[in-house]
């Protein structure tokens, strides 16, 4: 029998009140045409898994339960397109040292785990739309100030709907 997987990563899940503004920023910016990124899925990627099963994701949970590391304030004032993906997206200029120990925090249990370590760099970024055609944009950069003080891991499920985005776990940013 074919080994339960799950497709898994971890991610800054927006509170109420920081996905209202972006998805706000969003249809400001695009309208209702284009076809974008709808603001339940709205989030900002730390480290993608993959297709893992329980004990990976276990292991990787007890990882996140032994960090100690502090929450942080994350200025989104940056809107940018991928020409090669055609994926628009918005986030921080500046990355503060908490979100650098954060990522690292988590490459670190993905070598722990026996998970492939990422080789890019990490790239702090909430997609707002794929596929995209960079001509139909001429917007202003967002302002919008979130204070992290979590982060979850999540499951990707394919609907017929699309993707949908299950929270599993978040853990607090507590103090190192
Ligand atoms: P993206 O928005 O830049 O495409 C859930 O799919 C999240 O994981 C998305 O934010 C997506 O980033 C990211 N993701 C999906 N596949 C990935 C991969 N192979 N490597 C890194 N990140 C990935």
């Amino acid at each position: 029998m074919a080994e339960l997987t799950r497709r898994l990563f971890f991610a800054l899940w927006p509170d109420n009140q920081v996905r209202t503004r972006c998805d706000w920023y969003v249809s400001s910016i695009l309208g209702k045409r284009i076809r974008r990124i709808p603001a339940d899925n709205l989030h900002l990627t730390l480290a993608f898994v993959g297709s893992v099963n329980d004990e990976v994701s276990r292991c990787l949970e007890a990882q996140a339960d032994a960090m100690q590391l502090t929450p942080f304030k994350l200025s989104i004032d940056h809107l940018g397109y991928w020409h090669r993906q055609r994926l628009l997206w918005m986030g921080p200029t500046h990355m503060p040292d908490g979100l650098w120990e954060l990522v690292t925090a988590l490459r670190d249990a993905f070598d722990s785990c026996g998970l492939p370590q990422e080789r890019r760099a990490f790239q702090a970024h909430m997609t707002l739309a794929r596929k995209f055609t960079a001509a139909l944009l001429a917007a202003d950069a967002p302002a919008i100030d979130w204070d992290v003080g979590s982060f979850c891991l999540v499951q990707s499920v394919n609907t017929d709907n699309g993707v949908s985005y299950r929270v599993l776990r978040c853990w607090t940013l507590e103090g190192g």
